[in-house]
């Protein structure tokens, strides 16, 4: 049933081992026994002190991103990156893959990634060339991340809540699902169609969520805009859990283009605990880098 670890199924609702064919109380017990073992149940504020005590930082390549950020991206929340076509998202996706093998003392978490790909944008070669100007070990580097395609929604779903094991065996420290909307967004159209990919979308961050706080890990999403920039979690649909996914552990990066070709733009809409804020990184061939001072800075 996709639970393949104790981590998982401690996390598990009795609803989710209703397939198992037991009983809810047997699934209470279940859930109650992998908590104990894994000690996950109530916490005190000052353990909760202790939890956020071991939360790892990832460094973007960027130090006014990371700044932005207060420091980098977290593990056990999910950090979203949203914006055009062509705005960033998936080249931030690919630096941190690259990032995340970097030892603690370069910003990284010395671990390996996983990378959902929903739209077929995952390029090696630019991995290695990422890999390259840090000077890493490509074949290391390459290695080091598990790409799974995923051709529809379902399927996106399906490799997320499969995905327990993998992370377990393989070291990963990073979990990023780009794009995190494009299939929900083809595949539901039409309003009566909302509240049904709302709750699908929801029950997947969730997973997100779950795992990166069962693991330890970063977890990443990007979702596309149009107009409306926040058309999945905002107005556009009023969703029950939507707003809980959103305003709890989230971090909402908005990426724009600027005039200046290499240069990008980017927001922090929203955090848990920090303020609003903008800084400028850049894209090139090197990856995500920090604006230099002869690069004329520019902030709005
Ligand atoms: P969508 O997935 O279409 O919504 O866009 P995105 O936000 O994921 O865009 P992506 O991260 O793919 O950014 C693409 C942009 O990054 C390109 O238009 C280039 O400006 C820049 N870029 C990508 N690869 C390179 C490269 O090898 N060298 C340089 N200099 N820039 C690159
Ligand atoms: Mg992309």
């Amino acid at each position: 049933m996709g639970f393949h670890t104790i981590e998982s199924l401690a996390t598990a609702t009795a609803r989710e081992l209703e397939p198992a064919g037991i009983s809810i109380k047997k699934a209470l017990d279940v859930i109650r026994l992998a908590r104990g073992s894994i000690s996950l149940s109530f916490v005190r504020a000052d353990e909760l002190l202790k939890q956020r005590q071991s939360i790892l930082r990832l460094t973007t390549g960027s130090k006014t991103l990371d700044d932005l950020i207060g420091g980098g991206l977290e593990t056990q929340s999910i950090t979203e990156f949203y914006g055009e076509y062509g705005s960033g998202k998936s080249q931030i996706c690919h630096q941190l893959c690259v990032n995340i093998q970097l030892p603690p003392e370069r910003g990284g978490l010395g671990g390996a990634a996983l990378y959902i790909d929903t739209e077929n944008t995952f390029h090696t070669e630019r991995i290695v060339s990422m890999a390259q100007s840090l000077g890493l070990d490509i074949e290391e580097v390459v290695k080091n991340i598990i790409v799974a395609e995923a051709y529809t929604s379902d399927h996106q779903i399906f490799l997320l809540e499969n995905a327990d094991r993998i992370i377990k065996e393989n070291n990963i420290r990073m979990i990023i699902v780009d794009s995190l909307t494009a299939h929900f967004r083809s595949e539901y159209v039409g309003r009566e169609t909302l509240a049904l990919r709302q709750q699908k979308l929801n029950k997947h961050m969730h997973k997100l969520i779950r795992l990166a706080r069962a693991f330890n890990t970063i977890a990443v999403v990007t979702n596309q805009v149009m107009s409306k920039p926040d058309v999945f979690f905002g107005d556009a649909v009023h969703p029950i859990g939507g707003h809980i996914v959103a305003h709890t552990s989230h971090t909402r990066l908005y990426l724009r283009k600027s005039a200046r070709g290499p240069v990008r733009i980017a927001r922090l809409v929203s955090s848990p605990y920090l303020p609003n804020g903008e800084g400028v990184f850049k894209i090139t061939e090197n990856g995500v880098e920090e604006v230099e001072e002869g690069d004329e800075k520019r902030r709005r």
